[in-house]
């Protein structure tokens, strides 16, 4: 029989960083501080010390912190129906699978709660098409080094890093990797085995790379030859984070099955898996589920951030914000000449450090949460921003000046 725990773990005990090390398993690293609270782009610790958010949970707070349509939602939604299963269906989760459907290529959409789950279901999806539509011998999955699709065995599996997939046993087969924007190599290596290629359009945690505009066309043009189904993985490029509701409304080309989640639900849970009619009714019941997906909570908070954000005023606005962020990133490196290219798409900005600062993007994280600013890396060379969507002008000027002066500090 176990022990019982102490009085002095009652939840009364102030919580402090060093009980993360004692009870969280140590999968992660977090910061110093415990955040408390935060409003729009800007953030509170326990020592009410104040932050202006530029990692933006990783790219999923798109309207920032308690933005008061999302509140609204939510509380009113807390009110009505919390739960109920897939046994039932949902008002919140029809209304926002429509109005996905109506924005975008896509006829229906599967709800699950994660980027990697609503990967998981796209890859699942395009295995039982290809083995419906064309045998066994179509099981080829083709990703691209340095891609990220997620934590599942399957996702990390299709993920171009090694290093996360190792070490946990055999991994789920017929998966194979090409380097991103290297067409030739990719038409090498398709023939009819190849069931689906899966990509970003616009590689995230991989270190804000842009694929070139031919290789996407090219990506395409090989997936119609071979038969074999494109998979846009838009898990961080969508919901406006590149100034388009989702990035491949801007690239010309249309997938067939496209994955959303982070700013999907802008900071509550959710994903989803959109495509056509035709694709989706391999997915027949029974073959696929969550308990959780297409919960009315999530459905109601993403469908106010949808009505937010699908506007022309918040996705031109993205534009904008990417133009002043890019310039104020360029005066930083005038001064100081730390970055060899300050790139990315919207809101979705990477500044990668030139030769004297390689491998030392976590430094700069470090010096800016000391001087009041939140970023993110993308690997260990790029310095990466992922702020609202709606970050207000003083906002902007005000994080930058604070990672001016981290920056400032580190190189002098
Ligand atoms: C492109 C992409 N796909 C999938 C994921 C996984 O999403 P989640 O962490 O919600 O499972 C991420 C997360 O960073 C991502 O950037």
């Amino acid at each position: 029989m176990s022990t019982p725990k102490s009085a002095a773990n009652s939840a009364q005990q102030a919580v402090t960083r060093a009980m993360f090390d004692e009870v969280m398993v140590p999968n992660y690293n977090p910061a110093k501080m415990i955040p408390v609270r935060g409003e729009g782009s800007r953030v509170w610790d326990q020592a009410d010390t104040e932050y202006v958010d530029f990692a933006g949970g990783i790219a999923v707070n798109c309207l920032g912190h308690c933005h008061p349509a999302m509140v609204s939602a939510l509380t009113e939604q807390g009110n009505k129906l919390w739960h109920l299963s897939n046994v039932f269906t949902n008002e919140p989760a029809i209304r926002l699978a429509k109005k996905l459907a109506d924005a975008t290529f896509a006829d229906q959409v599967y709800f699950a709660n994660s980027g990697a789950e609503a990967n998981e279901a796209a890859l699942k999806l395009a295995r039982r098409w290809a083995l419906d539509n064309h045998g066994e011998q179509k099981q080829q999955i083709i990703a691209f080094t340095k891609g990220f699709h997620g934590r599942t065995f399957f996702t990390v599996t299709v993920g171009g890093q090694p290093a996360y997939s190792e070490g946990f046993g055999p991994k789920p087969g017929a998966v194979e990797h090409v380097a991103y924007n290297d067409l030739e190599a990719l038409e090498k290596l398709m023939s009819e085995k190849t069931c689906a290629v899966m990509m970003e359009p616009l590689q995230g945690e991989g270190g804000i790379i842009s694929p070139d505009q031919e290789f996407v066309q090219g990506v395409r043009d090989l997936c119609d030859k071979h038969h074999a189904l494109l998979i846009f993985d838009e898990v961080q490029t969508g919901f406006g984070r590149t100034g388009s509701l989702y990035a491949y409304q801007q690239l010309g080309v249309t997938p067939d099955i496209l994955t959303s989640a982070k700013a999907l639900g802008g900071g509550f849970p959710i994903g989803a898996m959109l495509t056509t009619a035709t694709i989706a009714s391999h997915l027949k019941p029974g073959t696929h589920g969550s308990t959780y997906g297409g919960n009315p909570l999530a459905c109601a908070v993403a469908e106010a951030v949808f009505d937010v954000v699908n506007t022309d005023e918040v996705l031109s606005g993205v534009k904008q914000r990417e133009s002043m962020f890019k310039k104020l990133l360029q005066d930083i490196n005038d001064r100081h000449n730390v970055f060899k290219d300050i790139r990315g798409q919207g809101l979705l900005l990477g500044a990668e450090l030139n030769d004297t600062w390689a491998g030392k993007a976590r430094d700069f994280l470090n010096a800016g949460a000391d001087e009041g600013v939140m970023v993110l890396i993308a690997g260990p060379n790029v310095v990466r921003f992922a702020p609202s969507l709606i970050i207000r002008e003083q906002d902007i000027i005000e994080g930058l000046a604070r990672f001016g002066r981290a920056v400032a500090k580190l190189a002098g």
